[in-house]
């Protein structure tokens, strides 16, 4: 057994076999007791949960006991019995410790007080060791397998599309471009622009916003398909919900139209939430204490209710009836803010909405145009808390249509000529939708700010660790 020669927290705390021998090794997150007896709680990262080593001071070396101290790395052997106090089944009466690495309660910033959020962040290095992170990032793997799972058992394949492109998919402009030309004296053409011939890849690239156009290519030769890898923004909004560096699902699927697509992203939702449930109950149960006292509550809801299906249209028409006081204003062809989207779900329907047939001016080129010429098959996903969680379409299938809503936005052809092609022979409907990670992780962990579900946030001005 690749143990490390330890027996992880979570299994002991699970184990019905008692009065055995065991080893642990972890982090200490607490010492107290007395002149007679010590408790040191320890967590291995396994779970949320400690367990308890019961120390006979006398038995001890007084000088290692002292340097034994919040955030220290230990390895104990001891007895493993049942519990004489409160709180926990199972407790070690510990034989001997060897202490792998003190943590000097002078210098060492987590410390046993409850942080801040905010002074975690600054500290995100150190944060996983923290209960609260330790919870998050334990749920947020669940969630990436629960993901694989969902799409493998349903015979879809994961595709790995680039990082490095020289298209952008969104159209969105706001790209951090990869290069390797000297920027202080890049090289430059007869008429001072800068030449791209010589850099790196002959021509300029980015970073991926999105790996739908590829996707796409995967879903028309293998009939259902997703990615699940890292999209890169450089939009400056400083809010809780955005990051420049942030992890996309996108599911593609030949045949599909714009109500299977909203099927799927229905289920898709729904199976993650349960898993959630099903399988993170002492981390949901830690963060609904600490954090949002309504969280389980909330995901029990989502996964137990029909997600409302309403036209961009008629959610307009209720947005300005409402007699709601908005920021930003409300009118058919204005694409809807956070505050918008969250009236709809939270006061209106108190429900999530798949908001569907948006104006096509406010949505991407590659959206399939409806019969009334004016509204695409756009559908999002709208969240209680979250606002937009899912954002996807039916695609425009028809070569011409595409490629006079290409040349309408001016987009070079050059950079769009081999997805274009994919309509050009053997073309099909076929529709997909992008699910921000962690826009889910928000949801389903109760946490207010997008920096915190993610271990290594990447936001303006902000690229440390
Ligand atoms: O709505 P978006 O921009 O759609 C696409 O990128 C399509 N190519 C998806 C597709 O149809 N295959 O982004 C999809 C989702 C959003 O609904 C949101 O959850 C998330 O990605 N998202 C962000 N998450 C964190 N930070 C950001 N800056 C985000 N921008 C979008
Ligand atoms: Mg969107």
């Amino acid at each position: 057994m690749l143990s490390g020669g330890r027996i992880k927290i979570v299994d002991l705390l699970k184990t019905t076999e008692l009065d055995r021998d065991v080893v642990v090794k972890g982090w200490v997150r607490t010492k107290r007791g007395n002149k007679n007896v010590a408790f040191i709680a320890l967590n291995d990262g396994s779970s949320i949960n400690n367990i308890q080593l019961v120390i006979d001071v006398a038995h001890f070396d007084e000088a290692l006991l002292r340097r034994i101290t919040t955030g220290a790395c230990i390895c104990a052997e001891g007895k493993l019995v049942a519990s004489q106090g409160a709180g926990q089944g199972v407790e070690i009466q510990t034989r001997s410790i060897e202490l792998y690495g003190a943590a000097d309660p002078e210098t060492y910033p987590l410390q046993k007080k409850g942080h801040s959020l905010e002074f975690l962040r600054e500290i995100a290095y150190l944060r996983p060791r923290t209960n609260t992170f330790g919870a998050v990032l334990r749920i947020r793997h669940a969630m990436a397998y629960a993901i694989h799972k969902y799409f493998n058992d349903r015979g879809f394949f994961y595709l790995h599309t680039p990082l490095i492109t020289g298209s952008d998919a969104e159209g969105a402009g706001a790209m951090f471009s990869v290069t390797t030309l000297d920027l202080n004296n890049p090289p430059r053409t007869p008429d001072g622009k800068v030449d791209y011939s010589q850099d790196f890849f002959g021509k300029p690239c980015n970073l991926t916003v999105s790996g739908q156009l590829e996707g796409e290519l995967g879903a028309l030769a293998m009939g259902q398909i997703y990615t699940f890898g890292p999209t890169f923004r450089a939009e400056n909004s400083n809010t809780p919900r955005h990051l420049a560096e942030f992890w996309m699902i996108e599911p593609e699927v030949a045949f599909y139209e714009l109500e299977d697509n909203m099927e799927l992203a229905e289920d898709f939702l729904k199976y993650l939430i349960r898993y959630a449930l099903d399988h993170c109950e002492d981390d949901l149960a830690f963060l609904q204490k600490m954090y949002d006292p309504e969280l389980i509550e909330r995901l029990k809801f989502v996964v137990d209710n029909e997600f409302i299906r309403l036209d961009y249209s008629v959610g307009i028409k209720i947005l300005m009836e409402s007699g709601q006081k908005f920021e930003f204003p409300v009118s058919w062809g204005l694409d809807l803010q956070s505050e918008h989207e969250r009236f709809l779900v939270e006061k209106h329907f108190k429900k999530p909405v798949i908001l569907i047939n948006y104006p096509k001016e406010i949505k991407a080129f590659y959206m399939k145009l409806n019969e009334d010429g004016k509204t695409v098959r756009a559908m999002d996903v709208l969240f209680p808390k979250i606002g937009e969680i899912i954002g996807g379409s039916q695609r425009e299938d028809n070569y011409d249509k595409l490629k006079q809503r290409i040349e309408e936005l001016h987009i070079p052809e050059k950079d769009v000529w081999w997805y274009l092609d994919t309509r050009r022979w053997g073309s099909a409907p076929h529709s997909g939708f992008g699910l921000g990670f962690e826009r889910l992780l928000l949801f389903v962990t109760g946490m207010a700010n997008i920096r915190d579900v993610i271990p290594f946030p990447r936001t303006p001005k902000n690229a440390d660790f």
